[in-house]
C-alpha cells in the first residue's frame, strides 16, 4: 500500500468513527503523509515535498513558511494581510496562490512579491484587492486578479516574461488600462472580460495571442483596431453594444484570426472576416440579411472560406433567407446554426 492510500484509508477509518470526519484541522489530508519539513497546520506531500498545501484552514495570516518550499497554496482562508517578512526563508517562491482571502492592497507590506526573483505564478483571485498588486519580480509569467474590486492598475513594466493575465471581474474603464500594458514583450493571453469599459483600451501589446474583452460595454472599434496584432487568434468582444455603425468595413478582416465570437451584440449585418477564420459566433444579434461578400470577396478554386462552425442563431434570419450560392464560399464549413 503507498503512503497515500494508507492515509486515505486512516481518514476513512476515524472517519467512520466519527471523530474527525468535518473536521478541516485533520493532519492527514488525502494528500498523503505530511513531509517533515512543512508547517504543523500544513501538508507538504512526501511525493510532492517542495509543495505546502495551506487550503481551507481558517487561517488569518500567511503561516511559517520552511526553507525548499517552491509551491504554496492558501486558498480559502481568510488571510487579511501579508507581512513584509513573510516569504524571508522563501526567496525562491515559484508558485503562490492565494485565492479566495481577504486581501486589500494597503495590507499587503512593501516589496513583498519583488523579492521573490523566482516567482512564476501569482495568483490573488477571490479578494479585495481595489488595485493590481506591485511591485512584481521580473520572473512573473502568470498573474492572476480576477472578482476583485480592481479600477486601477500599477505598471507592468519590465515584466519581459508575463505570459498571461486574467482580470476578469472587475471594475475597469478602459482608461485604467490604457499606459499599464505598455512594454509587456511576452504577453499572450489577456482576460479582460466582465469590466467596465465603454471603449477599446490603447496601448495593448501586439504580442497578443487571445484577446477577452467580453461582457464590457463596448460601442465601438477604432479604424485598424486590431490590425496591429499581428498574431490574434481568438478574440471574444460577445456581451457589449456593438451595432454596425460602430464597427469599420474591415475591422475583423485579420488574417490571423481562428475563432471570433459576436454573439450577444447589436449587429444588423455580418462583418466583414478574413477568409482564414474557422469560428464564427454571432448568435442573439439582430442579423436581417447574410452576404456572402462578408465572408468571401471573391471566389475560386483556392479563394474560398475556412469557417466550419458558424453561429446565426437568435437573429431575424431564417434556413429560407440564406444565398444558395453560400456554400460555394462556405466550402468547409461543417456547422451552421440558423434557429
Ligand atoms: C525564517 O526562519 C527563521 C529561522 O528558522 C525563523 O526564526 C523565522 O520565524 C522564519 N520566518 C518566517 C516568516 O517563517
Ligand atoms: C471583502 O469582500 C467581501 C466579499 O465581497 C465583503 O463581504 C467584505 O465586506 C469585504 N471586506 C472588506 C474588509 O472590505
Ligand atoms: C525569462 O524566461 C527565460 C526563459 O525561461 C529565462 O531564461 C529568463 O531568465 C527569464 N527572465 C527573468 C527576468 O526571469
Ligand atoms: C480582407 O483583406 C484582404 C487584404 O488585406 C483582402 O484581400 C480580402 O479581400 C479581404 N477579405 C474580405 C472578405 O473582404
Amino acid at each position: 500500500m503507498n503512503l497515500g492510500a494508507f492515509a486515505l484509508c486512516l481518514a476513512l477509518i476515524w472517519g467512520v468513527s466519527g471523530q474527525y470526519y468535518d473536521d478541516y484541522d485533520f493532519p492527514l489530508s488525502i494528500y498523503g503523509l505530511s513531509s517533515p519539513n512543512c508547517a504543523p497546520e500544513c501538508n507538504c506531500p512526501e511525493s510532492y515535498p517542495s509543495a505546502m498545501y495551506c487550503d481551507q484552514l481558517k487561517l488569518k495570516s500567511v503561516p511559517m513558511v520552511p526553507p525548499g518550499i517552491k509551491y504554496l497554496y492558501l486558498r480559502n482562508n481568510q488571510i487579511d494581510h501579508i507581512d513584509d517578512k513573510a516569504f524571508e526563508n522563501v526567496t525562491d517562491l515559484q508558485w503562490l496562490i492565494l485565492d479566495h482571502n481577504l486581501l486589500e492592497n494597503s495590507k499587503i507590506k512593501g516589496r513583498v512579491f519583488s523579492k521573490l526573483k523566482q516567482l512564476k505564478k501569482l495568483h490573488i483571485n477571490y479578494n479585495n484587492l481595489t488595485e493590481s498588486v506591485g511591485p512584481l519580480p521580473k520572473s512573473l509569467e502568470d498573474l492572476q486578479l480576477t472578482n476583485n474590486k480592481i479600477t486601477k492598475l500599477g505598471s507592468f513594466e519590465g515584466l519581459v516574461n508575463l505570459t498571461f493575465i486574467h482580470l476578469q471581474h472587475n471594475l475597469l474603464r478602459e482608461d485604467a488600462i490604457s499606459a499599464a500594458f505598455r512594454g509587456l514583450k511576452s504577453l499572450e493571453y489577456l482576460d479582460l472580460s466582465f469590466n467596465q469599459m465603454s471603449k477599446l483600451p490603447s496601448g495593448l501589446p501586439v504580442t497578443l495571442l487571445t484577446l477577452y474583452l467580453d461582457n464590457n460595454k463596448i460601442n465601438n472599434i477604432p479604424d485598424e483596431y486590431f490590425k496591429r496584432f499581428n498574431g490574434l487568434q481568438y478574440l471574444r468582444l460577445s456581451h457589449n453594444e456593438l451595432a454596425d455603425g460602430g464597427i469599420p468595413g474591415n475591422s475583423f478582416n485579420v488574417s490571423s484570426l481562428v475563432e471570433l465570437d459576436l454573439s450577444y451584440n447589436k449587429l444588423k449585418s455580418i462583418p466583414t472576416v478574413n477568409e482564414n477564420l474557422e469560428n464564427y459566433y454571432l448568435e442573439v444579434n439582430e442579423l436581417e440579411k447574410f452576404e456572402v461578400k462578408s465572408f468571401c470577396k471573391i471566389l475560386g478554386p483556392l479563394s474560398y472560406s475556412k469557417i466550419k462552425h458558424l453561429r446565426l442563431d437568435g437573429n431575424r434570419l431564417t434556413e429560407s433567407s440564406l444565398p444558395p450560392d453560400m456554400y460555394e464560399c462556405l466550402r468547409v464549413a461543417n456547422e451552421i446554426t440558423v434557429n
